[in-house]
């Protein structure tokens, strides 16, 4: 099943979300509108709402709540993405030029307040549960900003371990892809126990998506599609590949490598050495073993579902993380 099936079987959905964030971001302030226009004219992949509308759909279907709580998970990560690229002095997402390169950081950041703001009228206005999302919703920001924190203090000293660094990707990303699974299941009211496996399903997906994307900035493939390698290690960032790659060398020389990485912003030349033996130790194939174990324990998770197609497209959304190659 490939991923273009997805969203032609979406699709209908999706305009709704999509129609739902367009209306909630409209401003008479010409400044304001003006940027959102053109933000939404690249939404990106969609994925957290894909994933809200297929929990839904699996746990007894779709409902207006639904609608409102995979709108909800978009506008808070468009939010989280307006703030990170003035965090990471960013110039482009999605192929264009960011908010913070446009209009400077102070306005990407109100910008990027906004939507959030947006996000929580979406959930406050929903008939099912809204304070308990609203609440679940609340706990992911408290991770994310945690997480975002947690990079940037371990980002100068290059002793992330494998526990910091599943604290930080659960922290940017697994946290929100919970929190919109978990939202999805209670908008189609499921039972508790499918709330919960939900929850889990999606926290393991977002693990394995985060892995996924931490690959693909060692991979040429994507550089081919425009994003150069090595990104991550020119903001100081130890992820899973280099991670997999220090587990087949010495301590000194582990100790050699992170000095490395922590100083990468100040000698940027010396980031092409620190990919080279990445692929030397097989980091980027250890790290793809890492991802599947994830996504494994996701499809798991499911087991708890009836047989349905939605069923079927959640796994096939698991597999497509896997496969990625942008
Ligand atoms: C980017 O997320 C940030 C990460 C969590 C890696 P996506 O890759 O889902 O971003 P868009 O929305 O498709 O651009
Ligand atoms: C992703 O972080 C942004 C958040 C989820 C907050 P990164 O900085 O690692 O990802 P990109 O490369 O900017 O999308
Ligand atoms: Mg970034
Ligand atoms: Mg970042």
């Amino acid at each position: 099943m490939d991923i273009q099936a997805l969203y032609t079987y979406l699709r209908p959905n999706l305009d709704r979300v999509e129609a739902r964030i367009d209306t909630s971001l409209r401003s008479d302030i010409a400044l304001l509108d003006g940027i959102n226009r053109r933000l939404r004219e690249h939404p990106g992949k969609m994925l957290r709402p894909m994933l809200a509308l297929l929990v839904a759909d699996a746990c007894g279907g779709v409902t207006e709540d639904t609608l409102r709580f995979a709108a909800a998970a978009e506008l808070l990560h468009n939010a989280t993405l307006l703030h990170d690229d003035v965090v990471d002095g960013a110039v482009e997402r999605r192929g264009v030029p960011t908010a913070a390169k446009l209009l400077g950081g102070g306005p990407a950041v109100l910008v990027g307040d906004y939507w959030l703001v947006n996000c929580m009228q979406e959930v406050l206005g929903a008939s099912q549960e809204p304070e308990r999302v609203l609440r679940i919703f609340a706990r992911t920001l408290h991770h994310l900003t945690e997480g975002e924190l947690l990079q940037m203090e371990k980002a100068g000293k290059g002793d992330t371990s494998q526990a910091d660094y599943l604290r930080i990707v659960y922290g940017k990303t697994a946290s929100l892809f919970e929190a919109t699974a978990t939202a999805a299941a209670i908008s189609a009211r499921a039972s508790e126990e499918a709330v919960t496996a939900m929850g889990r399903f999606a926290r393991l997906l977002g693990t394995a998506f985060q892995i996924k994307d931490d690959i693909l900035d060692y991979s040429e493939s994507s550089a081919a599609l425009g994003k150069p390698v090595g990104l991550d290690l020119k903001e100081q960032k130890i992820t899973q590949p280099l991670l997999c790659a220090l587990e087949g060398v010495t301590a000194d020389e582990a100790a050699q490598w992170r000095a490395r990485v922590a100083q990468a912003a100040e000698h940027p030349e010396r980031i092409g050495l620190i990919v080279d033996f990445v692929h030397a130790q097989d980091g980027v194939a250890k790290a793809g073993e890492v991802m599947d174990g994830f996504i494994a324990d996701a499809i798991r998770c499911l087991d708890v579902l009836p047989e349905t197609t939605s069923r079927q497209y959640l796994e096939a959304l698991a597999q497509f993380v896997g496969n990625r190659k942008a």
